[in-house]
């Protein structure tokens, strides 16, 4: 743990609190909004802190142990980085910063299809703990590239979400014009001039670009036509037939994001998923969603111990990670954590907000007197 800034941020809360005051209001609000009226935002908060788990004092003492075996890979901690697109406008690089000290953690690192970072880079920064996530582009030579990148870089696990078939509708974003195509006003610009370790750290990096998507424009210009034609390549609905063909298409470990009820488990499993993702997308697709934690023990009982079940949508600590470990989840993502961490602090945050979840997992943990992540089921209130 980094002494210095956890005198600055000692929780994922406090380093929420630093990226509000370092962010310009509508990156902020990009970052932090949900879905319509935030319901699902909510729901996602209101149902893991509900979750109350039972500690035993007085057994006999054991070793804690926080590695998690998922997937053929052995990592230090049940706990990974959620795929996040556009983190460049949030933070210059920090899909790079956040790469690296995943693979400092050996914890997983997911980079968006619609992220900033290009595959090749994202890989050489994270190396064996890189993942990738896809939005399967309906265009076969689109998807076929981006697979072939992705394999050529060596890896081993492709993501694929299920939980856009309409682009979320955050109104925030679309009031501060984050959409694609983007359109700054006055007002954002003035956001952007109060708010200067965002504007030196973007001056000295460079407006953020679809870095995957880049090498499929060919000569479209202009920013607003470059926006229009990935928008039009990413639009569509992953369905059963699609997924099918993505299993065809890729000879590793597929994973579904996005599943949220027992059914869709089941259908992706039965489609060849290695692994199913539950997910609300942190409440910003479907506003009445259920809180991602509360069908977590419904989604695991529905796949019956076949694939591994993944979770994430609402974790501000490590506390929640056990929270959802308790409920059959065998590793626990977080989106936001990390980006408010790098936002709090530039290239050292990223590995503060990963200290920060593995030692308030680690208490809490020893508190219950578990001795490892799966121990804590069964400790239900
Ligand atoms: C700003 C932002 C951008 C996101 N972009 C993507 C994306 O490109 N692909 C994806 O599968 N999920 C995306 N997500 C969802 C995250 O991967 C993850 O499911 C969610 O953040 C988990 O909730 P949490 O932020 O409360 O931890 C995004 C989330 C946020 C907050």
């Amino acid at each position: 743990m980094n002494e210095k800034l956890q005198a600055k941020a000692a929780s994922i809360l406090a380093l929420k609190e630093r990226a509000r005051r370092r962010l310009p209001k509508y990156v902020f609000e990009y970052v932090a909004g949900g879905c319509i009226t935030d319901s699902a935002v909510r729901a996602n908060r209101e149902s893991l802190e509900k979750l109350k788990l039972q500690p035993r004092y007085l057994g006999t003492a054991k070793t804690l142990d926080t590695q998690c075996n998922l997937l053929g890979r052995q990592y230090n901690l049940p706990l990974g980085v959620a795929p996040i697109g556009l983190s460049g406008l949030i933070w210059p690089r920090s899909g790079e910063f956040l790469a690296q000290a995943a693979r400092q953690a050996n914890i997983p690192f997911v980079l968006s299809t619609v992220g900033t970072t290009s595959i090749e880079s994202a890989a050489k920064h994270a190396e064996e703990n890189f993942w990738f996530q896809i939005y399967p582009p309906p265009d076969d030579s689109i998807r076929l590239d981006l697979i072939k990148r992705a394999m050529e870089v060596g890896c081993t696990h492709l993501v694929v979400t299920v939980d856009v078939p309409a682009l979320g509708r955050r109104p925030r974003d679309l009031q501060n014009g984050i959409a694609i195509p983007p359109k700054f006003s006055i007002r954002t610009l003035a956001q952007s001039a109060m708010r200067p370790s965002w504007c030196l750290a973007t001056l000295a990096t460079g407006m953020p670009n679809f870095a995957n998507l880049d090498p499929y424009l060919g000569d479209i210009k202009g920013m607003k036509n470059r926006a229009y034609y990935i928008r039009s390549v990413l639009k569509d609905v992953v369905d059963g037939n699609l997924l099918k063909r993505l299993r065809d298409e890729w000879p590793h470990k597929l994973i579904v994001k996005g599943i949220l009820t027992a059914e869709d488990a089941r259908t992706a499993v039965d489609l060849g998923a290695d692994a199913v993702w539950i997910s609300n997308h942190g409440g910003r697709q479907l506003d009445p969603a259920a809180g991602a934690i509360s069908v977590v023990r419904e989604v695991a009982a529905g796949v019956g111990g076949k694939v591994p079940v993944l979770a994430d949508s609402g974790v501000e600590s490590g506390t929640d990670i056990v929270r959802f470990v308790s409920q059959g989840a065998d590793m626990v993502f977080a989106g936001r954590c990390f980006m408010y961490g790098v936002a709090a602090f530039g290239q050292p945050g990223a590995q503060h907000a990963i200290d920060i979840l593995a030692a308030e997992l680690e208490q809490t943990l020893s508190q219950l007197g578990c001795a490892s992540p799966s121990e804590a089921a069964q400790r239900l209130a």
